[in-house]
């Protein structure tokens, strides 16, 4: 029998992805869908890691049939600890990329040099401006008229990496927040499969702050 090239390999060859996520996972489901149509090239979603045994996600995950991790923090002595247990589930399930969606703990520095450049994250506004975890209403409330959604390589600060893919959404005037609310989600779930794609492409050149996207 013919022994395939490493070209062909690699072809063939998927990565695999984990998503991290704490809540509804709108996201995580939006990744989901366009992976199941083929739309995510070379991605192979093989793990929900989720911290909250409450999250809407989980059941949305045995749906799909998708491996779950449960570990929630209160599980362990220490931070250290919960993080290895996850660790140990990434390398058991050969994961090449880590996909956070509305994961609601920052990933210590230990963590982070350990996946380089191979964690992604989204934040619905348009970074540097209103970071954290209300980015949306602090934003209405400033009275903006521009926001917008942020899909980024996760460094050891919060909500700074370089940054893959930015798109605005307009407020209009005297919109409510939860209709903005459903224009950036809508923006979140077509900007994060697309940014998973070009990872999975090789299309992304992280040098320093500015990450380049190949064309070609
Ligand atoms: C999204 O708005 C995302 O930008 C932020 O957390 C939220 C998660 O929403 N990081 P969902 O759980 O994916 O619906």
């Amino acid at each position: 029998m013919r022994k395939s090239l490493p070209d062909e390999d690699n072809k063939i060859m998927k990565k695999n992805i984990a998503i991290f996520a704490s809540g509804r996972g709108s996201n995580f489901l939006a990744l989901a869908k366009e992976s199941q149509r083929g739309r995510l090239k070379g991605a192979n979603l093989a793990l929900l890691v989720c911290d909250n045994p409450k999250a809407l996600v989980i059941s949305a995950a045995n749906k799909l049939k998708i491996k779950t991790i449960l570990a929630s923090r209160s599980m362990f002595p220490d931070k250290k600890a919960f993080e290895d247990a996850i660790i140990r589930h990434l390398k058991k399930n050969k994961i090449e990329l880590i996909v956070l969606a509305g994961f609601m703990r920052i990933l210590s520095a230990r963590f982070v040099s350990l996946y380089k450049n191979r964690i992604i994250n989204i934040h619905p506004s348009l970074l540097p401006a209103f970071k954290g975890a209300h980015a949306i209403k602090d934003a209405f409330d400033y009275g903006i008229k521009v926001t917008g959604v942020t899909v980024h390589f996760v460094d050891d600060k919060m909500d700074h990496g370089p940054i893959i893919l930015q798109k605005e959404v307009r407020a209009l005037e005297g919109e409510a927040l939860s209709s903005l609310e459903e224009k950036i989600h809508k923006v979140e779930h077509s900007i994060y499969p697309e940014a998973v794609s070009l990872f999975m492409k090789g299309k992304l050149r992280v040098r320093g702050r500015k990450v380049l996207i190949a064309t070609r």
